[in-house]
This record gives structure tokens, sequence and C-alpha cells, in this order.
């Protein structure tokens, strides 16, 4: 049996609490017509506006609640081929919030409890069939406020998820405090640039903010002002520079203050890249000056190495005077070789670039370089297995090699190994914007001198390529070596790249283009 039993028009006028009035579709399950029909009329007498299907086999029963659209199951407890409980558990599975009542003469006390235990919502004797009108209202709202609730913790998970998504998608540090100034919540950039110091909460809010009492957001919990400054932190990624900024944590409601929230953005790359700025900016700066003098003072030293050669052959030789005029040109030989050094830095030289091997240029170099070192000193060549070609100047390119191995040798006073090397790299344009000026993306020859010697301290590294910086005592060095390298590299359109390790030892990389790269643009070229 599978009809459906319009309600009576009197049921029409039923009004269930809910708006907007809405017909119930309620599914009988019942094999007596008697008893289904009783059903019926007693829900039209208590004017629940309703579309009752009735069903008594199973299949049907299933078929119906597979539909999806039914507000109310009604059921008989015992039927002659199926369980009201089996029934019950269908009901449950399909829709864990679908009202079940149980309607029947033959269940007991005992039963009913169970019954309920089991998930019906109600259950109606037979006997007491007055009360069905009232049991289905009160089912069909509950059913409705549960579901409201569920929409709205539903629409809450969302909503927190969100905030939540968004608060740990910061790539910023985002700390909160509470008023007095105490961590209580984190968002995880936190928690990967700063694993030790977990967990945070209730830490103090100072641990990022120092400062004592004056921090920033010890300010903005007095002045209720944002404050802003500057730290160096050590994070899992080693020592880096912060701003920070602290914002008060306004109470939506009331606007009162109930906190601070701090937030860190890491700076430590823009902070180098600023400093590699202001570092060639110098550079630049200190080469037009050196360049200009050189220039200059390279054209009197013209006239003086002139006149002296004049004098030295009106002077005969047995004259004292043609040793002073002797003394005179050795002095403005060394003056000129100075001022050389200086064009060189200042990217004043006159190049003469062929195309050049780099191994060929270095193997040549070899005899004369361990002359130069010293029986301490071993050198250890690995070359690229490929010729390593450049568009360059022989003559400078070699002074380039010859500063880096004197330097090299000096910074290991007890003697030991440098080792030259070359390769051919392609430098892609991730790693250039991240190295910033005067990286650049291309095709690379790189040759490298590597020590074990002394290292750099910061100190000196900052001032390395510096014309005249030395650290070596006096008349031991004069400062250029590096600063001829800087600027010999500069004007083959490359540049120079330090790693240093103090007590560890150094490795000076000159990055020149590979032949027939495109020279750089811009002033550098
Ligand atoms: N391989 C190195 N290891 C450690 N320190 C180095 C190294 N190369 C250079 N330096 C440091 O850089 C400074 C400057 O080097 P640079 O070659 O410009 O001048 P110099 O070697 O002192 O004098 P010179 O004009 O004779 O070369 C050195 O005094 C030294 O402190
Ligand atoms: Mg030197």
């Amino acid at each position: 049996m599978n009809e459906s039993i319009p309600s009576s028009e009197t049921a029409a006028a039923g009004r269930l609490p809910e708006e907007p009035p809405r017909r119930l579709k309620i599914l009988h399950l019942e094999d007596s017509p008697v008893d289904a029909l009783l059903v019926q009329e007693m829900l039209a007498s208590e004017n629940v506006d309703c579309e009752i299907i009735v069903v008594s086999e199973p299949a049907d029963f299933e078929r119906e609640l597979a539909k999806g659209d039914v507000d109310v199951v009604i059921s008989d407890y015992s039927l002659p081929r199926y369980c009201g409980t089996d029934a019950l558990k269908r009901t449950r599975e399909a829709g864990p919030e679908t009202p079940f009542i149980f309607v029947s003469g033959s269940i007991g006390e005992e039963r009913a409890v169970e019954a309920v235990r089991l998930g019906a919502t109600d259950y109606v004797m037979k006997e007491h069939l007055r009360r069905l009108g009232l049991a289905v209202r009160r089912a069909v709202e509950a059913a409705e406020s549960a579901r409201r609730r569920r929409e709205a913790e539903t629409r809450l998970a969302e909503e927190r998820n969100f905030l939540a998504d968004v608060f740990s998608s910061v790539q910023d540090g985002i700390v909160v405090l509470d008023a007095d100034l105490k961590i209580v919540q984190t968002n995880p950039t936190m928690e990967k640039l700063f694993p030790d110091r977990m967990p945070l909460a209730g830490k103090p809010g100072s641990l990022f903010c120092p400062g004592g009492d004056g921090s920033i957001a010890a300010t903005t919990l007095r002045e209720g002002r944002p404050a802003q400054s500057v730290c160096t932190m050590e994070t899992a990624e080693g020592k880096g520079e912060f701003s920070v900024y602290s914002y008060p944590l306004l109470e939506r409601s009331t606007g009162r203050q109930k906190g601070v929230i701090l937030y860190l953005r890491n700076i430590t790359h823009e902070h180098a890249l600023q400093q590699q700025l202001f570092q060639s900016q110098k550079m630049e700066s200190i080469g037009k000056l050196a360049g200009g003098v050189a220039h200059d003072f390279n054209n009197i030293l013209q006239a003086i190495m002139g006149f002296s050669e004049i004098l030295e052959g009106e002077i005969p030789e047995d004259d004292p005077r043609h040793a002073d005029v002797l003394e005179i040109r050795k002095a403005t030989d060394r003056a000129v070789a100075l001022t050389r050094q200086l064009l060189a830095f200042s990217r004043k030289q006159v190049l003469n670039p062929v195309d050049l091997d780099m191994n060929g240029l270095v193997g040549n170099m070899g005899g004369m370089l361990q002359r130069l070192i010293g029986a301490n000193f071993q050198l250890r060549y690995d070359f690229d297995s490929a010729p390593a070609r450049v568009h360059g100047d022989t003559g400078q390119v070699e002074q380039v090699v010859l500063n880096l191995v004197v330097n090299a040798r000096d910074a290991m006073p007890k003697g030991g190994e440098i080792a030259i090397a070359t390769r051919q790299r392609e430098v892609e344009e991730p790693e250039a914007a991240e190295r910033g000026a005067p990286w650049r993306a291309g095709r690379f020859v790189c040759l490298s001198v590597k020590d074990t010697g002394t290292g750099i301290p910061p100190d000196v590294l900052a001032r390395l390529f510096e014309p005249f910086f030395t650290t070596k005592e006096k008349g031991k060095g004069t400062g250029l070596g590096l600063s001829t390298v800087y600027g010999i590299v500069q004007q083959h359109g490359g540049w120079v790249d330090v790693k240093t390790q103090e007590g560890k030892g150094s490795t000076f990389t000159i990055y020149l283009p590979a032949l027939g790269q495109e020279p750089p643009k811009g002033p550098a070229a």
C-alpha cells in the first residue's frame, strides 16, 4: 500500500509555529488502513497542515525516505514484515534530525523508553491519539530549531576557519597581548620564526619589542596610539632584522582598549639590499673622486717625467746631480703605478679586450704565482672542463688574479693551500633579484680564489673594496689591491662575491660575462 492521503480542508487552516507556514510531508508506516485513517483524521482535527504518505512495505518506506523531503515519520511499532526499530534505524541513517514518532497500541512503557533511547523523537499510545497533533508540532519545531542551530554552528565554524586561515597566512609575525602586556595568542609565522621560544602564551610581550618599560607595546597601551621600532632578534634562520609595529587592540562593542597587537615584519633582506645599495653608491662616488684626481695627477706626472728625462740627458753621468734626477724618475714611476691602480678602481683604464679562456690565462700564470707566494703555499687548480671564455683585457684580468692570490697568501701567515677554480654558471632572474645589484641574470664565467686563512670580520668586510683601506701595517699594503679588482671586474661587466668565515677562511669569486653575453646596461658597462 502506498497512497497519498490529502489532508482535510480543515487542516489547511492549521498553523505551525514557524513562519512561513509550510505543508508538512508525513511518511506513515502502517499496515492497518483503519489505523492509517485514524491518524489522518486525528491530524486533521488538530489542524496539522500535511500530506500523508502511507506505506506498509519496507521497500516502499525506504524509497520514500530516500527522496529526502520527509518532514516527519510516524511508525507503528510492530508490523508483519518490518520491525519499528528497523524503520527508526533507517530514518536516522537517512537524516539524523528527521522527527520519528511511534504510534502503537502494543508498545509498553519500557519499550517506549527504549525507543526514545534508540533515537525516536516521541511515542504516542493509540489510546492517547489526541496527543499526536501536539507531538508532531513539537517534533517539527524541535527539528527546525536543531537545523537552524546546526546551520548557525556551521556558519560560525566557517567564519572561524576563514579567520584562522587569514591569521596563519599572514607572513608577518602577529602577537596579541592582554592589558598586562602578556602574550595571549600568536600566529603560526611566530612559531616558524621562534620555535625555541614556544610556547609563548603567558610570556611577556617585551620579548618581541625590546626597550623595557618604554617599549612600544607599553606606549601603545598607555597612550592608545600605534608605535613602531626596529630590532634585531635571533630567529630559526639566524639573526633577523625586524620592524615591530604595535597597535591598540580594541573591544568592538565598547571601543575600550583591552590589549595590544604586535606585528613583526622581517626586514633582514630589504635591510641587506639597502646596505648594498649604500655601499655601491659610496664606491661610485669614491670612484669618481679618485678617478678625477688620478687623471689630473697623471697629467702632472707626465710633465714631471718628461722634464726629468730632459734633465737626465742634460746632466752628465759623473755629475752628482745625475743620481738625484734618477731618484726623481724612480719616485715618479711609483707614483704613475699608483695612479694606474686608482684609474683601474674608477674604471677609467683603457681596456684592450680580446676573447680569452680563463683556464688558459690562470694556467699560464702558474709558475709566476708560485714564485710570488713562496714555497710555504700550495696552489691547487680546479678548472671547468669546458673552456671558460670571456671577452677581456688579459693584463687586467691577470692583475685581478694576482691581487686575489696575494691577499689569500697574506691571510695565511703560516702558509697553506690556495685553491683557484673556474666554473661556468647561469645566474637565474630570481637569484639575481634576491642578491640585488650588481648581480644580474645571464651566463657567467666564475673564477674563485679560496684560502683557509683568518677570514674577514664584519667591519673590514664593509670597507673591503675602498681604495686605501688596509688592515696591514704601514708599508705592507696600500689598500689598493681589492679596489683594483673591483674596478677591473666592474669595467668588464661583472662583480665580485665574497664568502668568508672568521677563523676559517675566505673565497673571493669574480663573475665575468661569458663570451657572447650582452654587456650590462647602465653606468657599470
Ligand atoms: N683573503 C683575505 N682574507 C682576509 N682578509 C682579506 C683578504 N683579502 C683582503 N683582506 C682584507 O682586506 C683589506 C684590503 O685588501 P686590499 O687587497 O685592498 O689591500 P691590502 O692587501 O691591504 O693592500 P695592497 O694594496 O697591498 O693589496 C686587507 O688589508 C685585509 O684586511
Ligand atoms: Mg691586497
